[in-house]
Protein backbone atom coordinates (compact mmCIF):
# COMPACT_ATOMS: atom_id res chain seq x y z
CA UNK A 1 0.00 0.00 0.00
CA UNK A 2 1.24 3.96 -0.80
CA UNK A 3 0.50 5.95 2.27
CA UNK A 4 0.92 9.44 2.19
CA UNK A 5 1.27 11.91 5.14
CA UNK A 6 0.03 15.47 5.60
CA UNK A 7 0.63 17.15 8.71
CA UNK A 8 0.64 20.91 9.96
CA UNK A 9 -1.67 23.77 10.99
CA UNK A 10 -5.22 24.50 10.77
CA UNK A 11 -5.63 26.34 7.82
CA UNK A 12 -2.26 25.25 5.88
CA UNK A 13 -4.51 23.69 3.43
CA UNK A 14 -4.37 20.63 4.12
CA UNK A 15 -7.43 18.99 3.89
CA UNK A 16 -8.55 20.44 0.31
CA UNK A 17 -5.16 19.60 -1.09
CA UNK A 18 -4.96 16.21 0.18
CA UNK A 19 -8.32 15.31 -0.96
CA UNK A 20 -7.66 16.95 -4.75
CA UNK A 21 -4.60 14.90 -4.68
CA UNK A 22 -6.83 11.74 -3.56
CA UNK A 23 -9.15 11.80 -6.36
CA UNK A 24 -6.07 12.48 -9.04
CA UNK A 25 -4.37 9.24 -7.88
CA UNK A 26 -7.23 7.11 -6.88
CA UNK A 27 -6.34 6.92 -3.43
CA UNK A 28 -8.94 6.83 -0.13
CA UNK A 29 -8.59 10.29 1.89
CA UNK A 30 -8.54 10.24 5.49
CA UNK A 31 -9.36 13.55 7.43
CA UNK A 32 -8.07 12.45 10.97
CA UNK A 33 -8.97 15.79 12.13
CA UNK A 34 -12.97 15.20 11.44
CA UNK A 35 -12.61 12.20 13.44
CA UNK A 36 -11.46 14.43 16.57
CA UNK A 37 -14.01 16.79 15.73
CA UNK A 38 -16.63 14.16 16.09
CA UNK A 39 -15.89 13.54 19.55
CA UNK A 40 -15.27 16.97 20.38
CA UNK A 41 -19.20 17.47 18.72
CA UNK A 42 -20.32 14.38 21.03
CA UNK A 43 -18.75 16.00 24.30
CA UNK A 44 -20.50 19.71 23.07
CA UNK A 45 -23.70 17.86 22.59
CA UNK A 46 -24.09 16.02 26.09
CA UNK A 47 -22.92 18.98 28.08
CA UNK A 48 -19.38 17.85 28.85
CA UNK A 49 -16.94 20.11 29.78
CA UNK A 50 -14.32 19.59 27.23
CA UNK A 51 -11.47 19.73 29.54
CA UNK A 52 -13.63 17.71 32.00
CA UNK A 53 -10.99 14.60 30.82
CA UNK A 54 -12.45 11.44 33.21
CA UNK A 55 -16.20 12.85 32.03
CA UNK A 56 -14.50 12.37 28.30
CA UNK A 57 -12.69 9.18 29.00
CA UNK A 58 -15.79 8.08 30.23
CA UNK A 59 -17.94 8.77 27.54
CA UNK A 60 -15.60 7.48 25.18
CA UNK A 61 -18.00 4.28 25.94
CA UNK A 62 -21.07 5.72 24.21
CA UNK A 63 -19.02 7.17 21.17
CA UNK A 64 -18.48 5.71 18.20
CA UNK A 65 -16.56 7.19 15.45
CA UNK A 66 -16.70 5.43 11.53
CA UNK A 67 -15.83 6.55 8.23
CA UNK A 68 -17.72 6.22 5.44
CA UNK A 69 -17.20 7.45 1.63
CA UNK A 70 -19.76 8.92 -0.62
CA UNK A 71 -19.89 7.84 -4.46
CA UNK A 72 -18.06 10.71 -5.24
CA UNK A 73 -15.18 9.77 -3.29
CA UNK A 74 -15.85 12.53 -0.36
CA UNK A 75 -15.40 11.39 3.41
CA UNK A 76 -18.08 10.85 5.34
CA UNK A 77 -17.95 10.93 9.05
CA UNK A 78 -20.08 8.62 10.94
CA UNK A 79 -21.14 9.36 14.87
CA UNK A 80 -22.95 6.71 16.37
CA UNK A 81 -24.28 5.84 12.69
CA UNK A 82 -25.17 9.60 11.98
CA UNK A 83 -23.60 11.36 9.33
CA UNK A 84 -22.46 14.54 11.40
CA UNK A 85 -20.00 15.91 8.21
CA UNK A 86 -21.31 18.68 8.53
CA UNK A 87 -22.63 19.76 12.60
CA UNK A 88 -18.04 19.07 12.85
CA UNK A 89 -17.01 22.05 11.00
CA UNK A 90 -19.08 24.33 13.16
CA UNK A 91 -16.20 26.75 14.00
CA UNK A 92 -16.72 26.06 18.14
CA UNK A 93 -16.01 22.10 17.49
CA UNK A 94 -12.31 23.30 16.74
CA UNK A 95 -11.32 23.84 19.80
CA UNK A 96 -13.23 21.06 21.61
CA UNK A 97 -11.50 18.81 18.61
CA UNK A 98 -8.61 20.17 19.74
CA UNK A 99 -8.93 19.74 23.72
CA UNK A 100 -10.10 15.92 23.54
CA UNK A 101 -7.19 15.40 21.61
CA UNK A 102 -4.84 16.10 24.10
CA UNK A 103 -6.31 12.96 25.85
CA UNK A 104 -4.45 9.93 25.44
CA UNK A 105 -6.97 7.45 25.39
CA UNK A 106 -8.40 9.23 22.78
CA UNK A 107 -6.02 9.16 20.43
CA UNK A 108 -5.62 5.82 21.10
CA UNK A 109 -9.11 4.77 20.28
CA UNK A 110 -8.40 6.73 16.58
CA UNK A 111 -5.57 5.67 15.97
CA UNK A 112 -6.20 1.88 15.27
CA UNK A 113 -9.25 3.34 13.29
CA UNK A 114 -6.46 4.94 11.40
CA UNK A 115 -3.62 2.20 10.96
CA UNK A 116 -6.22 0.18 9.75
CA UNK A 117 -7.52 2.48 6.72
CA UNK A 118 -4.03 2.66 5.96
CA UNK A 119 -3.27 -1.15 5.74
CA UNK A 120 -6.41 -2.07 3.53
CA UNK A 121 -5.89 1.04 0.73
CA UNK A 122 -3.65 3.38 -0.46
CA UNK A 123 -4.16 6.47 1.87
CA UNK A 124 -3.59 10.20 1.76
CA UNK A 125 -4.32 10.97 5.33
CA UNK A 126 -4.03 14.18 6.97
CA UNK A 127 -4.13 15.50 10.43
CA UNK A 128 -1.36 16.10 12.84
CA UNK A 129 0.64 13.37 14.16
CA UNK A 130 0.67 11.17 10.97
CA UNK A 131 4.16 11.08 10.15
CA UNK A 132 5.30 10.56 13.69
CA UNK A 133 2.87 8.53 15.31
CA UNK A 134 0.14 7.23 12.96
CA UNK A 135 2.23 6.29 9.79
CA UNK A 136 5.81 6.04 10.67
CA UNK A 137 6.50 4.41 7.39
CA UNK A 138 4.50 6.35 4.97
CA UNK A 139 6.58 6.61 1.70
CA UNK A 140 5.81 10.57 1.50
CA UNK A 141 5.55 12.95 4.88
CA UNK A 142 4.75 16.56 4.58
CA UNK A 143 4.50 19.10 6.48
CA UNK A 144 2.41 21.91 5.16
CA UNK A 145 2.45 25.15 7.15
CA UNK A 146 1.48 28.83 6.35
CA UNK A 147 2.48 31.88 8.35
CA UNK A 148 -0.93 32.31 10.94
CA UNK A 149 -2.01 35.23 9.12
CA UNK A 150 -2.06 33.40 6.28
CA UNK A 151 -4.14 31.03 7.84
CA UNK A 152 -6.42 33.34 9.14
CA UNK A 153 -7.05 35.07 6.34
CA UNK A 154 -7.96 31.93 4.12
CA UNK A 155 -9.99 30.81 7.48
CA UNK A 156 -11.82 33.62 7.83
CA UNK A 157 -13.04 33.54 4.00
CA UNK A 158 -13.82 29.66 4.24
CA UNK A 159 -16.78 30.59 7.16
CA UNK A 160 -17.94 33.62 5.75
CA UNK A 161 -18.41 31.85 2.57
CA UNK A 162 -20.10 29.14 4.72
CA UNK A 163 -22.53 32.10 6.29
CA UNK A 164 -21.02 31.72 9.77
CA UNK A 165 -20.21 35.09 11.56
CA UNK A 166 -16.79 35.50 12.10
CA UNK A 167 -14.02 37.94 12.06
CA UNK A 168 -10.04 37.82 11.33
CA UNK A 169 -8.62 39.11 14.47
CA UNK A 170 -10.98 36.81 16.18
CA UNK A 171 -9.75 33.94 13.80
CA UNK A 172 -6.39 34.76 13.92
CA UNK A 173 -6.53 34.63 17.64
CA UNK A 174 -8.16 31.29 17.91
CA UNK A 175 -5.27 29.96 15.13
CA UNK A 176 -2.73 30.80 17.67
CA UNK A 177 -4.24 29.63 20.65
CA UNK A 178 -4.97 25.98 18.52
CA UNK A 179 -1.17 25.88 17.19
CA UNK A 180 -0.25 26.52 20.67
CA UNK A 181 -2.52 23.95 22.22
CA UNK A 182 -1.62 21.46 19.47
CA UNK A 183 1.90 21.90 19.79
CA UNK A 184 2.63 21.85 23.67
CA UNK A 185 0.78 18.68 24.17
CA UNK A 186 2.84 16.29 25.94
CA UNK A 187 1.35 13.11 23.61
CA UNK A 188 1.69 13.19 19.92
CA UNK A 189 1.95 16.57 19.64
CA UNK A 190 1.35 18.54 16.40
CA UNK A 191 5.52 18.59 15.10
CA UNK A 192 7.23 17.95 11.71
CA UNK A 193 8.71 14.14 11.80
CA UNK A 194 12.15 14.08 11.28
CA UNK A 195 11.91 12.54 7.58
CA UNK A 196 9.10 14.99 6.63
CA UNK A 197 9.61 17.24 3.53
CA UNK A 198 8.56 21.00 5.29
CA UNK A 199 6.59 22.57 1.99
CA UNK A 200 5.49 26.61 3.31
CA UNK A 201 2.76 27.54 1.24
CA UNK A 202 2.24 30.98 2.46
CA UNK A 203 2.49 32.13 -1.17
CA UNK A 204 1.15 29.32 -3.05
CA UNK A 205 -2.64 28.28 -4.45
CA UNK A 206 -3.73 25.55 -3.85
CA UNK A 207 -2.82 24.28 -7.32
CA UNK A 208 0.48 25.19 -6.70
CA UNK A 209 0.85 23.11 -3.34
CA UNK A 210 -0.59 20.07 -5.46
CA UNK A 211 1.69 20.20 -8.17
CA UNK A 212 5.03 20.36 -5.75
CA UNK A 213 3.41 17.40 -3.52
CA UNK A 214 2.69 16.14 -7.29
CA UNK A 215 6.20 16.70 -8.18
CA UNK A 216 7.75 15.54 -4.58
CA UNK A 217 5.78 11.73 -5.51
CA UNK A 218 7.18 11.57 -8.83
CA UNK A 219 10.60 12.50 -7.71
CA UNK A 220 10.14 9.31 -5.54
CA UNK A 221 8.75 7.14 -7.63
CA UNK A 222 5.50 6.53 -6.15
CA UNK A 223 3.38 7.89 -9.21
O1 LIG B 1 -7.49 19.32 11.21
P1 LIG B 1 -8.59 19.86 12.11
O2 LIG B 1 -8.47 21.31 12.36
O3 LIG B 1 -9.95 19.45 11.64
O4 LIG B 1 -8.36 19.12 13.53
C1 LIG B 1 -9.11 19.42 14.68
C2 LIG B 1 -8.26 19.18 15.92
O5 LIG B 1 -8.02 17.79 16.08
C3 LIG B 1 -6.88 19.83 15.92
O6 LIG B 1 -6.89 21.09 16.56
C4 LIG B 1 -6.01 18.87 16.68
C5 LIG B 1 -6.72 17.56 16.58
N1 LIG B 1 -6.03 16.60 15.71
C6 LIG B 1 -5.04 15.84 16.28
O7 LIG B 1 -4.73 16.02 17.45
N2 LIG B 1 -4.41 14.88 15.55
C7 LIG B 1 -4.72 14.69 14.27
N3 LIG B 1 -4.10 13.72 13.57
C8 LIG B 1 -5.71 15.49 13.65
C9 LIG B 1 -6.34 16.46 14.40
Amino acid sequence: MINIAIDGPSGAGKSTVAKALAKELHFVYVDTGAMYRAIGLYVRNHGIAKDDTDAVIAALEHISVALDYAEDGSQLVLLNGVNVSAAIRENEISLYASTVSKIPAVRARLLTLQREMAASHNVIMDGRDIGTVVLPDAQLKVFLFASPEARADRRTKELLEKGQQVDYQTILAEINARDEQDRTRAVSPAIPADDAVMLDNSALDIAGTVAAIRGLLTERNLI
